[in-house]
């Protein structure tokens, strides 16, 4: 029996043992009371602005529309919450992680801005910023249900689709201060047995959307996902990250991330590719 199935089978048959933790560690309840997770996780939180940041998120969620969230999802969960999405409903461990990324991001103390996070997922981070007045709005997939939910427990708009090779997004995204992408994964094609995007295409994707949809000075962050490539091995695409940092972003090597603060569009003159909007064309 292949071993996802495997798993399966075990948490079907005993739904009330320990969840298994994810691979990054964390071991998801999302059926837990909010508020005891959210003490839970904070005082894993040592940095004082992301506690207060930490602190606000959880005190903006209804309580009420949550509880009735869970019990939205309390089959699915329990069927077979080892491998669903429905990890993203235990949100403290995400307000964890994204007001990390808020306080990197100085989401607390800069200006009021326009923020759109592509492949946004539950919205954890859009809704730390939107606790501090900034304007956001997310960009992903309709698919799966427990996403949209989330966004709407936050009072978050969507727009719909996905990034797509050598497809332009939507002209009704607009420009913004500050794009996020995090633990993406629109550069793996789709049934190709884990083939991914080249950093020639993740070039000519982030000239084009760094031309196309960002109002300067902006803030472009990056956070990469690891995926198989086509050895199989499961690895972040370090050589991106190598360019990130030749072309001044700061990068933390032990998440693969890339942070860049723009006067203006990016170039990667040196690194041999096509036109975004021509890739993929016959
Ligand atoms: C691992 S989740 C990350 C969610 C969120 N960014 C976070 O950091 O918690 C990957 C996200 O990418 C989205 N996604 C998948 N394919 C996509 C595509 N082609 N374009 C944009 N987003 C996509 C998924 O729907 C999901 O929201």
């Amino acid at each position: 029996m292949a071993i996802v199935a495997k798993l399966r089978e075990h948490f079907r048959k005993k739904p009330n043992r320990p969840q298994r933790p994810d691979a990054d560690g964390v071991t998801y309840r999302p059926l837990r009371p909010l508020d005891e997770r959210i003490e839970g996780w904070r005082v894993v939180i040592e940095d004082g602005r992301q506690r207060a940041m930490y602190d606000r998120v959880a005190a903006s969620i209804d309580r009420s529309a949550y509880a009735a969230l869970q019990e939205k999802y309390r089959s699915e969960i329990e069927a077979a919450d080892e491998l669903a999405v429905t990890k993203y409903l235990d949100l403290a461990p995400w307000f964890m992680i994204h007001s990390r990324l808020a306080r990197i991001l100085n989401i607390d103390t800069r200006p009021k801005c326009s923020i759109l996070d592509i492949g946004a997922g539950g919205g954890q981070f859009l809704t730390i910023a939107k606790t501090y007045g900034h304007d956001v709005l997310a960009f992903d997939r309709p698919d799966p249900a427990v996403y949209g939910d989330l966004l709407a427990l936050s009072g978050i708009p969507r727009i719909e689709g996905g990034v797509m090779l050598g497809e332009p997004l939507p002209d009704s995204i607009g420009r913004f201060d500050l794009i996020m992408i995090n633990g993406q994964v629109f550069d793996v094609f789709p049934k190709s047995g884990g083939k991914r995007w080249t950093v020639a295409e993740w070039a000519s994707f982030l000239e084009y959307l760094t031309a196309t949809h960002m109002e300067y000075p902006a803030t472009l962050f990056v956070g990469l996902n690891k995926s198989a490539g086509p050895t199989g091995v499961e690895d972040f695409l370090w050589p991106l990250v190598d360019l990130a940092e030749q072309h001044g972003a700061t990068v933390e090597r032990k998440r693969a991330t890339m942070h860049y603060d723009l006067a203006e569009p990016l170039e990667f003159e040196e690194v041999s590719k096509q036109p975004w909007l021509t890739l993929g064309k016959a």
